[in-house]
């Protein structure tokens, strides 16, 4: 992950405790399991937290499956063994680690890597060769040099007897780089013996695979066709961080879309677009995405060409969606491990061949990150006597926000509680409301800002004589009057 150059690293950090802090406050995420002291690696969403990532999901799930050409599916994540033998799982989805022999902690080896000084590369450099790095290089070259020789595993593997440990302080300390596989293991049935292990599922992708010929027959869908799946997938990181990001247990919301050998360049094509678009088109700002194609020599063993989608997050660029070619390679390997046919029939002309694969692989909880760091925002705002305030407020677009309408009597008495209670009953059918008649007018716009609730309705003494009611808008703080009669109307143009 690649440092945010407009932010430093205690910038970066400053800002994404803010944004932790209130995850906590507002009822976003919690710690999971936090009063037994918190399982690393595992959080939960609250109230607040539940209502955007069923948004994102729902967001998704339409954009996705609402074409003729794409269905849903919703696979168990216990499968049989084997489908992790013929994906390649079981032999290739490890991590390199070391563990420190001193204080027995354990580090994925590019970790160890990632926060050296430029001091302390330039000394590592000096010692592998003494001459190239005798003299004055510039930071960029030091980095650049650093970075290539630690992004080959075996290489770094190499390093690790410079390097103190994060945890200990010693030096040379290190076991050998070992490859730990990612896969959570458990057992079915009362028999734990090596007969009975299943996988909690990395990905959901290969329930898609299996079930390709299931979809095919039952659907009656022709190539090129997509299935797609919303669900979790569970991973034994070495090293979670940084909130959201890293986690071990996690959701994904991917697609596969099968398509003609030879076409699939074109879908490829079409699919990062649209990928991208859906990002953007849900308010997420422009410049804080890009691509990163894979170098040729980093693709995954089954990958033709790959990109990610990468947000900037405080901490650095990070990616939250993979867009792969998979070729056949899925469809294939099953086949081979099954036995059992998952060649496409193309009935026009007569042939049978084995489908390539575009995949779309967004993570919901990465995403969720993402919408949310990117909502974030402090203003200085006037308060009602006039002075100055900080405001912190979530602009999320509004399809994606948890509360859509807060609803207010601006004070306790002459009828304004009733007709907002009923203003509330009549809007909760439609959207997602919330009621609130504590405290000064001004307080309750801030804490429905620090949610992201885009609309707030306020009856005041006006309402009494014409039944209009202020509706402010949480980005510009305008309000506008609004007849009652007219609101769900108002809303629906608005919020649908
Ligand atoms: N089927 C392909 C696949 O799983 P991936 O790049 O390993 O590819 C896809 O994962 C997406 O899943 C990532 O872009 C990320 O958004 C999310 N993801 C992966 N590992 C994660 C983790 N440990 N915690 C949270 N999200 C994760």
């Amino acid at each position: 992950m690649s440092k945010t150059p407009g932010l430093n690293n205690l910038q970066g950090a400053k800002l994404m405790d803010k944004i932790v802090s209130l995850a906590k406050r507002r009822g976003f995420v919690f710690q999971s399991s936090e009063i037994y002291g918190g399982l690393n690696g595992c959080w939960d969403y609250g109230p607040m937290g539940v209502e955007l990532l069923n948004n994102i999901k729902q967001q998704w799930w339409k954009e996705m499956t609402y074409r003729e050409n794409v269905e849903g599916i919703d696979a168990a994540i216990l499968m049989h063994p084997r489908v992790w033998e013929a994906s390649g799982h079981v032999e290739n989805f490890t991590d390199p680690m070391v563990d420190c022999k001193q204080c027995k902690a354990r580090f994925r080896l590019d970790v160890l890597f990632e926060d050296l000084s430029i001091k302390k590369k330039k000394e590592i450099l000096r010692q592998l060769d003494s001459q190239k790095y005798a003299g004055q290089q510039q930071d960029d070259v030091i980095n650049e040099d650093f970075e290539k020789i630690v992004s080959n595993d075996q290489e770094a593997a190499k390093l690790v007897k410079y390097i103190s440990c994060p945890n200990c302080g010693n030096k040379g300390t290190f076991t050998d780089a070992r490859k730990f596989n990612l896969m959570f293991k458990t057992y079915v049935g009362p028999v734990e013996d090596s007969s009975a292990v299943v996988y909690l599922r990395p990905e959901t992708a290969q329930g898609i695979f299996v079930n390709f010929m299931n979809v095919l027959m039952s659907s009656r869908q022709k190539l090129p066709f997509g299935i797609a799946q919303i669900g979790k997938a569970f991973r034994n990181e070495i090293n979670t961080k940084n909130f959201l990001f890293r986690t071990r247990e996690f959701e994904q919301m991917e697609m596969q879309f099968f398509c003609k050998p030879g076409t699939d360049e074109e879908h490829f094509a079409y699919w990062r677009k649209e990928r991208m678009e859906w990002f953007i088109n849900l308010g997420m700002k422009k410049d804080k995405l890009r691509w990163h194609q894979h170098p040729k020599e980093k693709l995954a063993h089954y990958a033709k060409d790959a990109y990610d989608i990468e947000y900037e997050f405080p901490f650095g660029w990070g990616e939250i969606e993979g867009i792969h070619n998979r070729t056949d390679y899925d469809l294939g390997r099953h086949e081979q491990y099954s036995g059992k046919n998952l060649k496409y029939y193309d009935e026009e002309t007569k042939e049978k061949f084995t489908p390539y694969v575009i995949e779309t692989s967004a993570g919901a909880s990465r995403s969720f990150m993402a919408f949310l760091v990117d909502a974030y925002h402090e203003e200085e705002a006037p308060t009602a006597e006039g002075d100055m305030e900080t405001r912190v407020v979530l602009k999320f677009h509004p399809k994606l926000a948890p509360i859509k309408i807060a609803v207010f009597p601006l004070v306790n008495r002459e009828n304004m509680p009733e007709i907002a209670r009923k203003i509330e009953a009549d809007l909760r059918q439609h959207f997602r409301v919330f009621y609130d008649d504590n405290g000064a007018i001004g307080r309750r716009y801030r804490r429905q800002d620090e949610i992201g609730t885009p609309y707030c309705i306020t009856v005041d003494s006006q309402t009494l004589e014409d039944q209009t009611v202020t509706v402010r808008d949480r980005d510009t703080m305008h309000q506008v009057r609004i007849s009652m009669s007219k609101l769900k109307e108002y809303f629906t143009e608005k919020l649908l």
